[in-house]
């Protein structure tokens, strides 16, 4: 059975953990999109890992991870990640370790870019910066450099200077900034060719030879459904597909060999960077949850944003991914509160909409309408068995169960591998 894990909000649900968790039944682990914008957590026993690039099933003796075609590659922290876990005792192999040749690759133009056009825009998108919408955008534009143009010289060369040409004109006559020589850059790419060599391969025919074998693969997604390039809340989104429809593009593998979909959910809502969040705390509860919950980025450290939990988002991330089953993240972080509101709806204007608006402006304008559920009162925190979860705490479950139309399969209790209970 090969199955897809997506985020159903604005990412950092928790899916580091729970791919983490669900690899292990599984012989491969793929990454389809994203690049290392998503930091995805791991914590085992005592020790935390987080990964930008690396699939989150790679501390797992004797499992295949895969960095699939739609993923954007900054070759440099690839290195330095499997690097890192080296230092930790971790051997990252070629038998280990897939890179699709088809990846395009993060340029130190990109990271520029990205910060430019950032400084340069009224309304800021509050990117990670990493460079990942500037090579998205040369994908699209046919300018990109892919990984299989760093073994190649000569191609590489080309490219380069022809990326060169345009982008320092650019970078001189918009943004007033300096332009960049080639050779430095020719050079330092290449030696990532170089190191990079033994992992890079045709994914698609990799992937799909080991299903046809019988093996089984988990699709790990990176960010959200309302980051999605298409769907998400744009143009504060990233710039690729997050949601399950972006595997078949990011893999080559047909829809038809992905048979079922997870969906990643925090037991609240938390984004980074801008744009519309129509739940968000105010000072008092954005304190305490971000406290409780750790809410910092894993990427950036930029504090995260944090709100009720939304139903009316959550329930189009259901319908966008065909989600079959949910996996409530981070349960414990509400603990300590005395009712717990869910939105149930938006209103605008004066009428109630049960659906996420197409219109940015009336997403920004809409009020939440909530429904207000008792709080437990007690600790969850590292629980194992539902039977053990107090009684408000399965009905707040029951509540998103129904208001979703989804069951719920997985209740995590805390941030470590042991930390679940699965029904
Ligand atoms: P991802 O991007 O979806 O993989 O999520 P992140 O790793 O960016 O953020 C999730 C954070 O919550 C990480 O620090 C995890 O260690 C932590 N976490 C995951 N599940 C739980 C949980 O059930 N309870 C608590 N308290 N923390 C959790
Ligand atoms: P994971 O996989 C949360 C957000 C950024 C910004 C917007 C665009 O860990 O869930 P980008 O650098 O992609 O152009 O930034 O998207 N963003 C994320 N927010 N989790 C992520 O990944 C994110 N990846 C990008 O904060 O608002
Ligand atoms: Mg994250």
């Amino acid at each position: 059975m090969n199955i897809a894990v997506v985020g159903s909000q604005w990412g950092d649900e928790g899916k580091g953990k729970l791919i983490d968790i669900l690899s292990m039944e599984k012989d491969i682990t793929v990454r389809y999109q994203g690049g290392n914008n998503a930091g995805h957590t791991v914590c085992v026993g005592d020790k935390e890992y987080v990964f930008h690039l690396l699939p989150s099933a790679i501390l797992h003796k004797n499992k295949v991870c895969v960095i699939g075609n739609g993923v954007v590659v900054d070759p440099m922290i690839l290195i330095r990640e499997i690097q890192n876990l080296k230092a930790k005792g971790i051997n990252v192999t070629e038998k280990k370790l897939k890179l699709s040749g088809l990846c395009h690759v993060i340029m130190p133009y990109h990271r520029i870019l990205d910060g430019l056009r950032e400084q340069k825009r009224k309304n800021k998108i509050g990117t990670t910066g990493r460079g990942i919408g500037p090579c998205y955008a040369d994908k699209v534009a046919r300018c990109g450099i892919r990984m299989i143009d760093l073994l190649n010289p000569r191609v590489l060369k080309d490219k380069l200077e022809d990326n060169l040409r345009e982008k320092n004109e650019i970078f001189r006559k918009v943004y007033d900034a300096k332009g960049y020589g080639l050779k430095k850059t020719y050079e330092e790419y290449l030696e990532y060719g170089k190191i990079l060599k033994p992992f890079i391969c045709n994914t698609v025919i990799y992937i799909n030879d080991q299903i046809d074998k019988g093996k089984s693969v988990l699709f790990e997604g990176a960010q959200g459904t309302f980051l999605d390039i298409d769907f998400g809340t744009y143009p504060f989104v990233t710039s690729s597909n997050s949601i399950v429809g972006g595997i078949c593009s990011g893999t080559g593998v047909a829809p038809t060999r992905i048979n079922k979909s997870i969906a990643c959910v925090k037991a609240y809502t938390t984004r980074v960077g801008e744009g519309p969040f129509p739940t968000e705390f105010s000072s008092v509860l954005m304190d305490q949850i971000r406290k409780k919950g750790n809410e910092f980025g894993a990427t950036t450290g930029r504090p995260r944003r944090c709100g009720w939990f939304d139903s009316v988002l959550v329930r189009y991330s259901v319908i966008i991914n065909g989600i079959s089953e949910l996996a409530i993240m981070k349960l414990d972080v509400l603990d300590e509160l005395e009712e717990i509101q869910i939105c149930t709806g938006y209103k605008y204007k004066g009428k109630v909409y049960k659906e996420f608006p197409m219109d940015f402006e009336k997403l920004c304008g809409v009020k939440p309408v909530y429904e207000a559920v008792p709080g437990w009162n007690s600790s969850t925190y590292g629980l194992k068995k539902y039977a053990d979860l107090p009684k408000n705490a399965k009905s707040y479950i029951t509540r998103l169960e129904k208001l979703l139309k989804v069951g719920v399969k997985y209740i995590s209790t805390g941030p470590k591998r042991d930390e679940i209970i699965v029904r």
